[in-house]
C-alpha cells in the first residue's frame, strides 16, 4: 500500500557510482529547467472550500507561529479575531494592502504567500463547540521524545509560506499585530527549502541530511490527497468539510554525528539512495520499494531498521502528507544546542520542522510514529524536541471567514 508521487523527476543514477561521480552525473542528466515565471506575479488563491498552504506547492520559506489566547476571550472576541485575520490574509496573499498597513509597499509582492489557520483545543472551548476527538497532545513516545515546552502546543496556529522572505516577514508582522490584543506568541518556527527557481517545480525537497524527503506522499493527481488529507478514504472522515489536521514536530537532526556516517550507512539507515532517492531495490525515485527483496547472503536489501520499512503503511489509512521545512539555527548554548543532551562544541543546531497533514492524527500518524519510536535507524541522529496538534478548518468564500462553521 504505497502512495507514490506522480511528479517523479528521478535522474536514474546507478547505485554503484562513487559519491562524487554520482553527484556529477546526477547534475548532468537533469533535464534542462524550464524558466520559472517571475515571482512578482505569483499568487495562490486564498478563498476556496479548503485553505491554501497544504495541497498547494510548498514555497521556499515557512513560518509556523503558535499563539496563546488571553484569558477572558469570549466567543464574540474569537469571531472578531478570525474575521480580521481572514481579511488581512486575503489581502496579503493577493499582493494587496490590508486596511491598516504601515508598510504598504511590502505587501505588493505576494510571492506565492499562503496563510493557513489551525485551531488548538481552546478555540473549541471558547466557541462552545465539541472538538474533534483526536485534538489533544500526542501520546508520549518515551524512547525518543525530548520535548521542550517552548516548542509544544498552542491555541491558534498561523502558518505562513512564501517564496520571498520579506513578504513572509511582513505578512507575519501584520497578522501578529492583529493578534496583539487577543493573545501572545507562544512559539515561532522558521524553516526553508531550496530557493525559488533553483530546482524544477515539483522536485522533492532535500533535508539537511541531504536526503530527498517527501517522495512517498499523497498527491492530487492520484486522488490520494483527497483520501488521506481531506478524509475521503472509506475509513476516514474529516472533522468538518474541507478541514484536516496538522502535526508539527520539531525534530533536531544531529549533523555533527551524521558527519561520522559514510554514504552506504546513510543509505542503509533510510533504505533509499542519496543521489536520486530511489529505493535500494530500485533505480528511480518513484520506483516502489521492494521490502521483501534479499541479497546474496539472504539479508533484506532494505534493512529491518530502515526508516522507510518502519514508516510504510501497515493499514490502509496509514498515510500522511509530509510537507516539512528545514531549520538551521545559530550555534550557541543560548540557542538551545546543548539542551537536548548534546555536548557543546558542535557546529550545528539544525533539524526539520516536520509538518504532517492528515484527516485523523490518531488513525494515520500515531501508528507510524509508534513504530518509528520503537525501531528506526534514523533515531540515531534525530530527536523530537517539540510537538503540537491543530485542527485545520475548511476555507471560506469572500465575505466569510476562516472558522465560520464554529459560529453557525
Ligand atoms: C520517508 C526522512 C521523520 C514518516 C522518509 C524518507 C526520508 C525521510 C529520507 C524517504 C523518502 C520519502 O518517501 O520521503 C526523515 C527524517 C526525519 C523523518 C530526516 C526526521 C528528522 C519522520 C517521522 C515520520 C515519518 C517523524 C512519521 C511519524 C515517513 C513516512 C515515509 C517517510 C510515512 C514514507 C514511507 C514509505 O516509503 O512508505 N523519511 N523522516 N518520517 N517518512 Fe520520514
Amino acid at each position: 500500500a504505497v502512495v507514490a508521487g506522480t511528479v517523479g523527476l528521478g535522474v536514474g543514477v546507478a547505485a554503484t557510482l562513487g559519491t562524487q561521480t554520482a553527484l556529477q552525473s546526477a547534475q548532468k542528466s537533469q533535464p534542462k529547467d524550464e524558466a520559472q515565471p517571475p515571482l512578482i506575479g505569483q499568487r495562490v488563491p486564498f478563498f476556496g472550500s479548503r485553505q491554501a498552504g497544504i495541497e498547494t506547492p510548498a514555497p521556499t520559506y515557512a513560518s509556523f507561529v503558535a499563539v496563546d489566547l488571553n484569558n477572558g476571550i469570549d466567543k464574540d472576541g474569537l469571531e472578531r479575531l478570525l474575521r480580521i485575520l481572514t481579511d488581512d490574509a486575503a489581502h496579503l496573499t493577493e499582493g494587496k494592502t490590508p486596511v491598516v498597513d504601515q508598510e504598504p509597499e511590502l505587501a505588493q509582492v505576494a510571492a506565492s504567500l499562503t496563510v493557513t489557520l489551525g485551531f488548538g483545543e481552546r478555540i473549541f472551548e471558547i466557541a462552545g463547540v465539541k472538538k474533534p476527538s483526536w485534538l489533544q497532545p500526542l501520546p508520549a513516545f518515551e524512547k525518543i521524545d525530548q520535548l521542550q515546552q517552548q516548542w509544544n502546543d498552542g491555541d491558534l496556529l498561523l502558518q505562513f509560506c512564501a517564496d520571498d522572505r520579506l513578504t513572509l516577514a511582513h505578512a507575519q508582522r501584520m497578522l501578529l499585530k492583529d493578534v496583539r490584543s487577543f493573545g501572545r506568541v507562544r512559539w515561532v518556527q522558521e524553516g526553508f527549502r531550496r530557493a525559488y527557481g533553483s530546482e524544477k517545480p515539483g522536485q522533492t525537497m532535500r533535508n539537511l541530511f541531504g536526503q530527498l524527503d517527501g517522495t512517498v506522499n499523497p498527491t492530487t493527481e492520484a486522488g490520494t490527497m483527497n483520501e488521506y488529507v481531506w478524509g475521503e478514504a472509506d475509513s476516514l472522515t474529516p472533522w468538518e468539510d474541507g478541514g484536516t489536521s496538522v502535526i508539527i514536530r520539531r525534530i533536531h537532526m544531529n549533523l555533527d554525528t551524521w558527519d561520522q556516517a559514510d554514504r552506504p550507512a546513510r543509505e542503509d539507515a533510510v533504505g533509499r539512495k542519496l543521489s536520486n532517492g530511489a529505493p535500494l531495490t530500485g533505480t528511480n525515485e518513484h520506483d516502489v520499494a521492494d521490502l521483501s527483496a534479499t541479497n546474496e547472503l539472504g539479508f533484506n536489501v532494505i534493512a529491518p531498521y530502515a526508516h522507510i520499512r518502519r514508516a510504510s503503511a501497515q493499514k490502509p489509512e496509514e498515510h500522511i502528507l509530509r510537507r516539512g521545512y528545514n531549520y538551521d539555527m545559530p550555534v550557541s548554548d543560548a540557542s538551545g544546542f546543548s539542551e537536548h543532551g548534546q555536548t557543546s562544541g558542535g557546529v550545528s543546531n539544525s533539524g526539520l520542522i516536520f509538518a504532517s497533514y492528515q484527516a485523523d492524527p490518531v488513525k494515520q500518524f500515531v501508528p507510524i510514529q509508534r513504530r518509528l519510536a520503537e525501531l528506526d535507524m534514523l533515531n540515531t541522529w534525530t530527536v523530537p524536541i517539540g510537538s503540537a496538534v491543530f485542527a485545520i478548518p475548511g476555507g471560506c468564500q469572500p465575505g466569510g471567514f476562516i472558522g465560520e462553521k464554529l459560529f453557525a
